[in-house]
């Protein structure tokens, strides 16, 4: 081979890898400010500033860590790229409220953790269709009202976080809709003694006596 014809060659080979390795963050699709570990489909855009969701996710997406950002509102179609997510966390960020149909689809979805956001009503059914819900964490924003049907009744919810929010009274339906819940989170709300939680009352009664 001619030196310079071999030296061409191996420039010409340095060219072609280094555009591969430039296009490599396109080609897996990770979204610039996040870290995503494909093994297990873990995408990490926690701590990035974000104002909003990133739009281009991972498909495959299991797990996606979004806390302690500022992410204000999100698009009904925020999630709709990522129909496998199990894990959603949106800890600490500024939602104030949430647009109905934002989580339609996530038929997988396990753990939704919204604890530290600034939530202070939530639409009926805003999770219906999350019917794999087993952890759900609402706690430390302004919740004043909750509405009698929040979900279809959850099978498998088995924990149901709400305290530090402000709400005066719980109806008691909301919590027959999940009837393996065992972990319950209620303190530091605003409960006013009325007759209207006296059937809470009784089904907490009921609820501790089962020993949860
Ligand atoms: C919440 O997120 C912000 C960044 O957006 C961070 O500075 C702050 O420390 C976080 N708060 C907590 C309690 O983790
Ligand atoms: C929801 O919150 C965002 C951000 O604070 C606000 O711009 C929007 O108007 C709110 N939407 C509704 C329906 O309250
Ligand atoms: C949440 O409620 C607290 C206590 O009532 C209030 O000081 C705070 O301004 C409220 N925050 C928002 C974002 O509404
Ligand atoms: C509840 O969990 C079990 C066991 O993982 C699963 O087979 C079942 O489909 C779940 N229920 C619903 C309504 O998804
Ligand atoms: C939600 O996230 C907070 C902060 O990391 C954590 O303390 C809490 O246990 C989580 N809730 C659930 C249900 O996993």
């Amino acid at each position: 081979m001619d030196i310079n014809f071999f030296f061409l060659f191996v420039v010409g080979e340095l060219l072609l890898l280094s555009s591969m390795i430039f296009l490599l963050p396109v080609v897996c699709g990770c979204p610039e400010r996040c870290r995503c570990h494909s093994p297990s489909n873990f995408v990490d855009c926690s701590r990035q500033g974000l104002a909003e969701v990133p739009s281009d996710l991972p498909p495959q997406t299991l797990t996606l860590h979004l806390q302690d950002n500022q992410i204000r509102q999100l698009p009904a179609s925020a999630f709709k790229s990522v129909p496998q997510l199990t894990t959603l966390n949106l800890y600490n960020n500024s939602l104030s409220n949430l647009t109905s149909g934002v989580f339609h689809g996530l038929q997988h979805l396990r753990v939704l953790n919204l604890t530290q956001n600034s939530l202070h009503s939530l639409e009926s059914r805003l999770f219906h269709s999350l019917p794999q819900l087993r952890e759900l964490d609402l706690s430390s924003n302004n919740i004043s009202h909750l509405p009698t049907s929040l979900g279809e009744p959850w099978e498998n919810l088995t924990v149901f976080a709400i305290h530090q929010n402000q709400l005066q009274q719980l109806d008691r339906a909301l919590l027959e809709s999940m009837p393996r819940v065992r972990h319950l989170f209620l303190k530091d709300n605003l409960w006013k003694c009325t007759c209207h939680l006296l059937s809470l009352k009784l089904w907490l009664e009921t609820f501790i006596y089962k020993g949860q």
